[in-house]
């Protein structure tokens, strides 16, 4: 009978047939280990030399890695093996052959696995990180669903821009400029007036020329809009959903997440309230002693590090190239080197930027926005979710509500997530007079006739109302512990990368 890998628990002792991958292969001479996936999971696939597996004994010994394979056998729990299961194959059909498969179990340079990514999320890792991108999608629909929210799509053209001019990406279209979307905010803002509570959700685009291990040019985000709501209303729908989406990966992908080294622990501890700070409290803790202890901190374990690296380096080169050192040896030694230089890579830029961050901390201007190395240490020094509201008014987007006690202020957060995640999500009131509105549109220099349809929002029966945006990648990033957001998405878009 057909069976998924994932549901072999429910054939023990019976005869199945698998349809797959070769993963990898194995064999002692007189038995052919095959790890076979499927998409479900993995099943070691055991063809032992036998007058009953003659026909293809030898076929099984050369198959290439990833040829597609049908098998059928008797199927056996084994706690030992991968996935808890083995297959006793009395049956093997090659399917379609592959031969020279370019991603062996040998290490590559990012660059090569990014440009094979259509072969690239075969490998174990990056089926792991994908299944849970399914589940945050799963997750984020079916949160705004259950509660009352109708989702409404926006459009991907847009006339101008949602989110700042500096980073639209400009299409002709049919000889007129338009604009790929940088947010659906304003369109959601106009559906909450009809259904009072809405979401959307899709790609947005940004022509951001930076080439950081937080932005893509082309990223999915999700936003809801709520009509009658003040900024603690939006700020505790944020923290709500957040904490739904952790505890529902938590709850479905432990063994994803435990194979991707995150420590469940620090998962489960994600539970409401998050912590809560203004954007002046931000810059006290900037200023203050915990944010250099931290950055200090981490040159003296950083620069240890690098040291016990580059040792580590030069003895297993050595060790590798000495004479009569076997293969499988000899493989595993370069292997470990090659990570061992990655890290290297990484810490030598982290370490070359810390002196950079501290004088950046220390001497932050009230005024300006919160870096991507500001919002790293206030992480870092927050073991929940930490909310930053009131930033000021003039560098946050136009439409955000001023606040009715300091006019330098706006009604805004940002969710910044711990360990050094950063921002997961951007938020606001939304300024609801039809007035202060217009001034702000023009304080920004946008030209008005662009936003009248946005605008008139204010005229007929404008209320209170606000919302956020969560960038799903990042939120992904941190969930698994990535260190890049380029593997959270199938087909990552960034500066420089739109192959294949
Ligand atoms: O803070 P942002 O720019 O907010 C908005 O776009 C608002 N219109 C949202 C709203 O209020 N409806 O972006 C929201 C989130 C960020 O917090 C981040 O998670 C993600 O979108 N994001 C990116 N993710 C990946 N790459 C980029 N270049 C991103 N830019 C923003
Ligand atoms: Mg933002």
């Amino acid at each position: 009978m057909k069976a998924a890998i994932k549901d072999l628990s429910q054939h023990v002792g019976k005869e199945v047939t698998l349809e797959g991958w070769l993963y990898n292969r194995r064999d002692s001479g007189k038995i052919a280990f095959l790890v076979v996936r499927d998409g479900t999971g993995l099943c070691q696939c055991v063809v032992a030399k036998a007058p009953e597996t003659e026909g293809f004994f030898d076929t099984a010994r050369r198959l290439g890695q990833e040829t597609a394979i049908r098998l059928t056998g008797m199927c056996r729990a084994n706690e030992k093996q991968i996935g808890g299961h083995e297959v006793d194959v009395t049956a093997l059909e090659v399917v379609g052959e592959s031969q020279d498969y370019p991603i062996t179990p040998k290490p590559h340079g990012i660059d090569f696995l990014f440009k094979n990514r259509h072969l690239h999320f075969r490998s174990r890792r990056q089926w792991h990180i994908l299944r849970v991108r399914a589940t945050v999608i799963d997750e984020i629909r079916s949160y705004f669903n259950r509660n009352g929210y109708t989702l409404i799509d926006t459009p991907i053209f847009a006339p101008a821009a949602g989110e700042g001019a500096q980073t639209l990406f400009e299409v002709d279209y049919f000889g007129e400029p338009v604009y790929m979307a940088q947010t659906g905010q304003l369109y959601v803002e106009t559906a909450c007036m009809a259904f009072g509570k809405v979401y959307c959700f899709g790609p947005t685009f940004r022509a951001e020329k930076s080439k950081t291990r937080r932005h893509l040019t082309e990223f999915w985000m999700v936003e809801p809009e709520i009509a009658y709501a003040d900024l603690d209303t939006v700020v505790a729908v944020a923290e709500d959903f957040v904490h739904s989406i952790a505890q529902r990966v938590l709850r479905d992908h432990k063994e994803d997440l435990e194979f991707l080294g995150r420590d469940l622990s620090f998962l489960e501890s994600i539970q409401k309230p998050f912590a809560r700070i203004t954007y002046d409290e931000a810059v006290d803790i900037l200023h203050g002693d915990k944010a250099r202890e931290l950055l200090e901190n981490d040159l003296t374990t950083k620069t240890a590090r690098i040291e016990e690296l580059n040792k580590a380096i030069t003895e297993k080169e050595a060790e590798s190239t000495a004479q009569g050192v076997k293969q499988w040896k000899k493989d595993k030694l370069i292997a470990e080197v090659a990570e061992h230089r990655d890290e290297l890579a990484d810490l030598e830029e982290e370490v070359k930027n810390i002196p950079h961050h501290m004088e950046l901390a220390k001497n932050f201007k009230w005024g300006k926005d919160l870096g991507g190395s500001d919002e790293t240490i206030i992480s870092r020094l927050h073991e929940r979710p930490c909310f930053v509201t009131h930033y000021p008014r003039d560098v946050k987007a136009f439409y955000m509500k001023k606040n009715e006690t300091d006019d330098r202020l706006c009604n805004n957060f940002d969710l910044l997530a711990p360990q050094g995640y950063g921002e997961i999500i951007g938020g606001s009131q939304r300024e609801d007079s039809y007035d202060e509105l217009m001034a702000q549109i023009n304080r920004h220099e946008l030209d008005p006739a662009d936003y009248a349809w946005y605008t008139d929002l204010r005229k007929y029966g404008s209320v209170p109302h606000g919302g956020f945006g969560l960038g799903v990648e990042r939120t992904i990033a941190w969930l698994c512990g990535l260190k890049h957001i380029r593997e959270t998405i199938p087909f990552p878009r960034m500066m420089g990368r739109f192959y294949p």
